[in-house]
């Protein structure tokens, strides 16, 4: 099987590629390195089945190089995080809207099935406990370039949709939650890895208003698995599945839970919205997912509890570190 990671530089597509891999795949990796690295792929740089084409999903050229000749895709690349949004905010759409179209046209042109990487900020501020997939959207204004991201991976899921329905393309489209491991670059808003930098370094974690608001962590390598099978289901094809961690925890109660793990002696301080991200900033106070769909389909059950998600990003950290330093 020969398959295209868009993204597969970055966290998720690195790991993801890494399963393929494993399991006999040659991957095709495309990825700009805006915010993937090279040395994501480091574990695997000799395998002689790993091709790395640097360049962007908004180039029709290359998009349609890497499709041809390959016998699937999975499209994660994507602007991500709050502050890359919130710095760039047209830059991200046009990646998200437009660079997805592009890999869908490509798919669809070559005719190979396509596995699209949405994410629970669809949901918006939608707080029900056990979001399902046609749960209503709750958004905040178009202006606010927050939900900008938002709204662009719901054009790229209606556009899936589109060709899906109208055109025949065989796609499945993954709404991922907060998904957290090695490897996640912590400069762009993620909480994990960056309260893990701080407590490793001894200085104070930062939570970002009341540290009230609920998440649920998800291990990557649990969420990888579950992305391929889906893909690879036929009766998945054409539908939309949520892949989300079940155990709610607040960003404070995160903070105490790495310095713990970590064993730190560090402090938390608490940094209000307008501290962190500016004027206006509108956060959301609990999500959660439902992801029995996903298990019902293809058995998807996290398996990793969020001990073992600090402490494996505390490891690849500290290893990071020792690199750097060495
Ligand atoms: N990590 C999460 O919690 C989470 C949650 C929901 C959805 N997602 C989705 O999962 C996917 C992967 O995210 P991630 O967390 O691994 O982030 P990431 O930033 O590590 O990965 C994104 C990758 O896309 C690449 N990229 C960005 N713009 C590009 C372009 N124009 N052309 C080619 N490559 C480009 C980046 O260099 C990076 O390697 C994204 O689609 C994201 O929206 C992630």
């Amino acid at each position: 099987m020969r398959t295209l990671v868009t993204g597969g530089a970055g966290f998720i597509g690195s790991h993801l590629t890494e399963h393929l891999l494993r399991a006999g795949d040659e991957v095709v990796v495309l990825d700009d390195l805006s915010t993937g690295r090279e040395a994501n792929l480091d574990a695997m740089s000799d395998h002689p089945g790993l091709r790395l084409v640097v360049g962007s999903v908004c180039d029709r050229e290359i998009v349609d190089r890497c499709v041809r000749g390959v016998d699937r895709v999975f499209h994660a690349a994507a602007s991500v995080g709050v502050l890359k949004i919130l710095e760039k905010p047209l830059q991200s759409l046009r990646t998200n809207v437009h660079g997805t179209e592009i890999v869908l046209q490509a798919a669809l042109e070559h005719g190979v099935p396509i596995l699209i990487t949405s994410t629970s900020e669809v949901y918006g501020k939608n707080s029900r406990i056990g979001l399902r997939e046609d749960d209503d959207r709750v958004l905040g204004s178009p202006l606010k370039s927050r939900w900008s991201y938002a709204e662009a991976k719901a054009v790229a899921e209606s556009m899936t949709h589109g060709y899906t329905t109208e055109h025949g393309l065989t796609a499945v489209i993954v709404r991922l939650f907060n998904t957290v491991g090695p490897r996640q670059a912590g400069q762009y808003g993620m909480v994990v890895p960056r309260f893990v930098e701080q407590a490793l370094a001894g200085r104070p974690l930062t939570v970002y208003g009341d540290g009230h608001q609920i998440r649920c962590f998800c291990h990557v390598l649990d969420v990888v698995p579950a992305m391929v099978a889906l893909l690879e289901d036929e009766r998945a094809h054409g539908d939309v599945f949520n892949l989300g961690g079940t155990e709610q925890v607040s960003i404070g109660g995160l903070a105490e839970r790495v310095i713990a793990v970590t064993g730190s002696t560090s402090d938390i301080v608490h940094l209000s919205y307008e501290q962190a991200y500016g004027e206006g900033f509108e956060d959301m106070r609990r999500r959660v997912p439902d992801s029995t769909k996903a298990l019902e389909r293809v058995g998807f059950r996290p398996r990793r509890d969020l001990d073992d998600v600090i402490a494996a990003v505390a490891a690849h950290s500290k290893q990071r570190r020792e690199v750097e330093h060495a």
